[in-house]
C-alpha cells in the first residue's frame, strides 16, 4: 500500500505546466471507435483512467502505438467486438461512453454498469433516454447495459437535467446516425466542446457545442487520418490555483485556457487572493489573510463541483463563516470528515457545508475518499502545520498526472512511500 507523506507550511513558488484534460480524454478515447481509420492524440494525460481505456480499446480490436507517455496513434479499422470487458469497465465511471461509441459504430453495445468515485446516486437515465430517442433498444441486465438498434435516426432530444456524460454519450451515438440530431439543454463544459472538436477534426459535422443547442448532422463515415491535441485540464489548473492561495504561495500556471477558469478567478479575487490571467497562463498569489465566501456549484460556466473540495480547504482557513452549497453530487462532502481530523471547523449536512475558518490546519493521517477529495487533502497537507499522511492514492492517480512531482517542483515537501 502506498501513502503520501507531506510536511506542511510550505508556500508554493514557481511554475507548473497543466496536462491534458482527464474528462476530455476519457470521452475522446472511446470516440476513436467511431473512426474507420488511424488518428493521433496528443496531450493525453498520463493517468490510470487513460491506461484503463487503452486496455479496453485494445480488447475491442484497436491497435495502439504509444509515441510518448502523452501521445498515441490508434488504428480502429478492425474493431472485432461490441462487448466491453466487464471487469475493466466496472472500475471507472467514464466507461459509459463505450455505450454511445459502440452503438454508433456497431449498432450494438454491451458494457458493464460503470463504477467510479462514490459521489452518491449517479443515474444514467438521460443517456438511455437519448439512445432510445435515436431508435435504440436499451436493457439493463445482470450488471450489464445492452443497447442495440437496426438504424439510428436523428431526432430532437431535450435533456431534463444538464448532464456532461449524457450530452457527450448522445453526441457519440448520433455522429453516424441518419439525419440531424438536436440536443437541447446540453452541458457546456470545455470537455464537451473538446469532444465535438475532436469528432469534427475526424470528419463529423457537429455545431453549437458549448452553447444551449447542439446540432449533429449525421455523416456516413469518420475517416480519421488526423492529429488532435486534448484541451488543457480546467480542473487541474483550478486545483493548483487554489493550492497557491491555500499555501500562501505565488505560482504561475502554464498551458491552461484562462477563459475556462473565470468562475474560479472571480472567487479567488472575492476571497482576497490575486490573479493575473494572460491567455494561456496565469499567476496566482497570496498577499493577505483570505476572507469568507459562499460557493454554489453549478454546471459550466458556474463554479465546478470538481473544485468544491479544494475550495473547501481554502475556506477552512479563511477568516469568518463560509457556506458551500453542492448542487451536483449529494455525497461530495465526505472529505469534510477528513478535514475535521486536521482541525477544520466544518459541518456538513445534505447539500450544505458550513466552514468556520481557523488560522491553520494541523497534519493528520487522512483518507482520499475520492479523486478531488484526494487533491483537496494534498492542498490541506501542504498548508497545514506538521505532517499529513494520505491513504487510498488510487483515487488520486486516476485523474492527476504526476501530482506529487508537480507539487514537489513548486517546493512542497511531499513523498510517496510504500508501506
Ligand atoms: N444525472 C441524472 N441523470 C443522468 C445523468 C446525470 O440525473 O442520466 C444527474 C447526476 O446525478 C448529477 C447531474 O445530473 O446530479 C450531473 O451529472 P453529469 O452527468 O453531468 O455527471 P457525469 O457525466 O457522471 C462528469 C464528470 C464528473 C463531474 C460531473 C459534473 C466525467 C467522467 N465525469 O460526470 O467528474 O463531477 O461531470 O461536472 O466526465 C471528477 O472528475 O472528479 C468527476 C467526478
Amino acid at each position: 500500500m502506498e501513502k503520501l507523506v507531506i510536511t506542511g507550511k510550505t508556500p508554493l513558488k514557481g511554475e507548473v505546466v497543466i496536462s491534458g484534460a482527464k474528462n476530455a480524454a476519457v470521452a475522446i478515447l472511446p470516440a476513436t471507435l467511431l473512426i474507420n481509420g488511424i488518428c493521433t492524440i496528443e496531450n493525453l494525460p498520463n493517468i490510470s483512467d487513460v491506461k484503463l481505456y487503452c486496455e479496453i480499446l485494445e480488447k475491442l480490436g484497436a491497435k495502439i502505438k504509444w509515441n510518448s507517455p502523452n501521445e498515441i496513434t490508434i488504428d480502429t479499422r478492425n474493431i472485432t467486438s461490441h462487448i466491453a470487458p466487464l471487469e475493466t469497465t466496472r472500475k471507472f465511471r467514464a466507461s459509459y461512453y463505450l455505450i454511445g461509441a459502440l452503438l454508433g459504430r456497431c449498432r450494438k453495445a454491451q458494457v458493464g454498469i460503470p463504477g467510479g468515485c462514490n459521489l452518491g446516486n449517479r443515474p444514467i437515465d438521460q443517456h438511455i433516454k437519448g439512445f432510445e430517442a435515436l431508435g435504440a433498444n436499451v436493457e439493463v441486465l445482470q450488471g450489464n447495459i445492452k443497447a442495440k438498434a437496426k438504424r439510428l435516426i436523428g431526432t430532437s432530444i431535450y435533456m431534463d437535467v444538464v448532464s456532461v456524460g449524457a450530452t457527450m454519450n448522445i453526441m457519440l451515438a448520433a455522429v453516424l446516425a441518419e439525419g440531424t440530431t438536436i440536443i437541447d439543454n446540453p452541458a457546456k463544459e470545455p470537455h464537451v466542446v473538446d469532444l465535438a472538436n475532436f469528432l469534427n477534426t475526424m470528419g463529423a459535422d457537429i455545431r453549437g457545442a458549448g452553447t444551449d443547442i447542439i446540432k449533429i448532422n449525421g455523416v456516413k463515415e469518420l475517416k480519421g487520418n488526423a492529429t488532435y491535441s486534448i484541451v488543457p485540464d480546467q480542473i487541474e489548473a483550478g486545483t493548483f490555483m487554489l493550492a497557491a492561495i491555500a499555501s500562501k504561495g505565488d505560482i504561475t500556471i502554464k498551458n491552461c485556457i484562462t477563459k475556462h477558469l473565470e468562475s474560479i478567478i472571480a472567487k479567488i479575487e472575492e476571497l482576497g487572493g490575486n490573479v493575473d490571467a494572460n491567455g494561456d497562463h496565469l499567476r496566482v498569489w497570496y498577499s493577505k489573510r483570505l476572507t469568507k465566501a459562499n460557493i454554489k456549484t453549478l454546471p459550466y460556466p458556474g463554479f465546478p463541483t470538481d473544485l468544491q473540495p479544494q475550495m473547501g480547504v481554502v475556506l477552512s482557513q479563511a477568516s469568518g463563516t463560509s457556506i458551500i452549497n453542492e448542487s451536483i453530487w449529494e455525497s461530495r462532502f465526505q472529505y469534510t470528515d477528513e478535514l475535521r481530523k486536521m482541525g477544520a471547523h466544518v459541518t456538513a449536512q445534505g447539500k450544505t457545508a458550513v466552514f468556520e475558518g481557523v488560522e491553520t490546519l494541523t497534519g493528520a493521517p487522512v483518507n482520499a475518499t475520492d479523486l478531488r477529495a484526494g487533491a483537496a487533502l494534498i492542498i490541506a497537507g501542504i498548508s497545514a502545520k506538521g505532517t499529513t499522511e494520505i491513504y487510498n492514492l488510487n483515487h488520486i492517480d486516476r485523474g492527476y498526472e504526476e501530482i506529487e512531482q508537480k507539487f514537489r517542483d513548486l517546493g512542497a515537501k511531499i513523498q510517496r512511500v510504500s508501506e
